[in-house]
């Protein structure tokens, strides 16, 4: 599947008759996590476009679930470069990677993402913690998931999709 910036636009605003049984829809969430990563990384734009899009496929195919990450990376990647689709199909296994290394982070999750989390497979192993240990993106991977955690607050507003379009421009043309 290969999209455009029009039609990234038009999954994520249907993400308003969404709530993934979390509190506020799913369009709020993604402009949430995306604006609390502009805040945090400034500079890294990619970033903050796959908090935006980092759960598309939950748009696209409400039920998938545990596979939610990998439709929507393959869903962006044509568009938006690796960088992205790599931050986006690697968001849940994040959150296991977390889980399985720091002893304070499933207190920061929702009850709905504890209650997702073992039908993701749990904690991470050994060998998969170690894998992503030895990635050179693990960094901007626990940041956007932790946006991704704090991007739940009712009643937030923090403007519309119009904001994100130059951007997804700007990173699609650099990809290319
Ligand atoms: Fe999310």
């Amino acid at each position: 599947m290969e999209m455009d910036v029009e039609q990234i636009l038009e999954i994520l605003r249907n993400g308003e008759a969404l709530d993934d049984g979390e509190p506020i829809d799913l369009l709020q969430h993604s402009l949430q996590c995306a604006t609390l990563l502009a805040e945090r990384h400034p500079g890294d734009e990619e970033l903050q476009l796959a908090g935006l899009l980092h759960d598309l496929g939950t748009v696209l195919r409400p039920r998938a679930n545990a596979a939610h990450a990998t439709i929507g990376a393959a869903a962006i990647e044509s568009l938006l470069g690796s960088r992205v689709a790599w931050l986006i199909a690697h968001h849940v296994d994040a959150k296991r990677y977390l889980v399985a290394t720091d002893p304070e982070y499933r207190a920061r999750l929702s009850a709905r993402s504890i209650e997702t989390l073992e039908a993701q497979g749990g904690p991470l192993d050994a060998a998969s913690v170690a894998a992503l240990d030895a990635h050179p993106d693990l960094a901007a991977l626990v940041a956007l998931r932790k946006a991704d955690d704090d991007a739940k607050v009712i009643g937030l507003d923090v403007g519309s999709v119009d904001r994100w379009i130059e951007p997804l421009h700007e990173v699609s043309r650099r990809v290319r």
